[in-house]
């Protein structure tokens, strides 16, 4: 990446001197000089810069008209992060110069100046500001860091709480579904019994029976108890899948079928699936191959796909939101298989309005958000880079073109 220096001299020669002297870091693109001749123009500069244009660094003339070098120091040192600043006065003025380094100057160099000198002292200046931006950008990660595992080891923590705490009652409900509809056949057994044997019954009976229309009853009775079944079972499938996504119990690497982390997500995501009245389905294709186990940290795995999904699913609802309704289907189709031998490959791709140039070449930075505050974070993506890419050595990967949708692909090596 080039680095901008402005150059602050009311010298009109040293224009033509740097640009002649640096001509082959500047073709290079290694630096990019803009020249101003006094403080003022030079404070203005740094100020009113934007993001691209941005001062990397100043190179200042002490004796100026307007804003001299000392001045401009002492606005400098008010900014929240001042660009650092060398300063260039004759032997012969170290008061000035002295008096700079006090007002919080980087460094100096000589006039006339030496340019070996000059380039010598640009490089260092250059290398602590990209070693501070360095710093300052590990820091960022590493609080990104700390305030997701936090959240997500207390979020971890309730839903296991509350799976383990719906699993007990559901298991009475669950388990006493057999029995019961085995009391319930006998009991119509035996009633058929006594019909069969006295098909006369008194007059109270008779019209009892007919009162509770006792043949519908025993054919409804039936498939109430399937619907019941079927209810519990599915409250203890979306258990055992919170718990399966949770996964608290499993801080280290285990060997893991891959498809069932998939599965349980897909489950809890259902009811954003799944359309409501201004939000039609959506449908997922699932295409897996032939995977081993792999060994990896299922929860931190199953948390990256919840990201992924999550985020595909608000790309297609958003633009179902913006259309009149006469857009195409939202697919999700989610592929997997064995690439190169040793990697598998996780596709995530959704048929919704896909990303543009500039949003893609910020998407894994943490808090980048294109969503309205309170729905957007901007954490989905950087967090699940930091778990695909540095907690298991693999890729993390993203193909969209406008209009036509986006691909999220995770590699992950099969020997990890
Ligand atoms: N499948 C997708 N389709 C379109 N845009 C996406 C998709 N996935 C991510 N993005 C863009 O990437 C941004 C960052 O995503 P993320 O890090 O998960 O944060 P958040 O979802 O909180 O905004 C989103 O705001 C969105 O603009
Ligand atoms: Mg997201």
């Amino acid at each position: 990446m080039s680095h901008h220096i402005l150059v602050v001299d009311d010298e009109p020669d040293i224009e033509a001197l740097i640009s002649q002297k640096f001509r082959r870091e500047i073709r290079a693109e290694l630096y990019r000089f803009t020249f101003v001749g006094n403080g003022q123009d030079a404070y203005q500069q740094i100020v009113n810069a934007s993001d691209e244009a941005a001062v990397d660094m100043v190179l200042t003339d002490i004796n100026m008209p307007v804003m001299d070098g000392l001045a401009l120091l002492a606005e400098l040192t008010d900014l929240a992060c001042p660009p650092k600043t060398v300063v260039m006065s004759a032997y012969s003025d170290m008061t000035n110069i002295r008096t700079a380094m006090n007002r919080g100057a980087f460094d100096f160099v000589t006039k006339p100046i030496n340019f070996q000198d000059l380039v010598i002292t640009i490089n260092k200046t250059l290398k602590a500001i990209d070693k501070e931006r360095w710093s300052q950008q590990q820091l960022e990660k590493a609080k990104v860091q700390l305030v997701q595992g936090e959240k997500m080891s207390a979020l971890g923590q309730m839903v296991a709480g509350v799976a383990h705490e719906i699993n007990n009652p559901v298991n009475f409900i669950y388990g006493n579904l057999k029995p019961a509809k085995s009391y319930v056949h006998d009991l119509t057994e035996l009633i058929s019994l006594y019909q069969r044997h006295y098909p006369e019954p008194v007059e109270e009976i008779q019209s009892y029976t007919e009162e509770i229309d006792l043949d519908f009853l025993q054919q409804d009775l039936e498939k109430l108890f399937e619907s019941l079944g079927v209810g519990a079972s599915r409250i203890r499938e979306l258990v055992l899948s919170l718990r399966n996504f949770s996964r608290l119990d499993e801080s280290d690497k285990k060997d893991v079928d891959i498809h069932e982390g998939i599965d349980s997500t897909l489950l809890i995501l259902g009811s954003r699936l799944k359309g409501a009245l201004e939000q039609p389905e959506i449908k997922v294709i699932r295409e897996y191959g032939e995977l081993p186990r792999i060994a990896c940290y299922p929860s931190q795995l199953n948390q990256v796909v919840m990201n992924l999904l999550a985020n595909a699913i608000d790309a297609l609802s958003d633009r179902n939101k913006e259309s009149d309704g006469s857009v195409e289907p939202g697919v999700i189709r989610i592929t997997t298989k064995v690439v190169d031998d040793d990697w598998v490959r996780i596709a995530i791709a959704d048929n919704g309005p896909g990303i543009s140039e500039d949003v893609r070449a910020k998407l894994f930075d943490p808090f980048f958000t294109t969503k309205p505050v309170g729905k957007g974070t901007g954490l989905g993506l950087s967090i699940s880079y930091q778990i695909v890419v540095d907690k298991h050595q693999g890729r993390l990967s993203c193909e969209s073109s406008l209009g036509e949708g986006t691909t999220f692909v995770i590699e992950l090596p099969l020997r990890g």
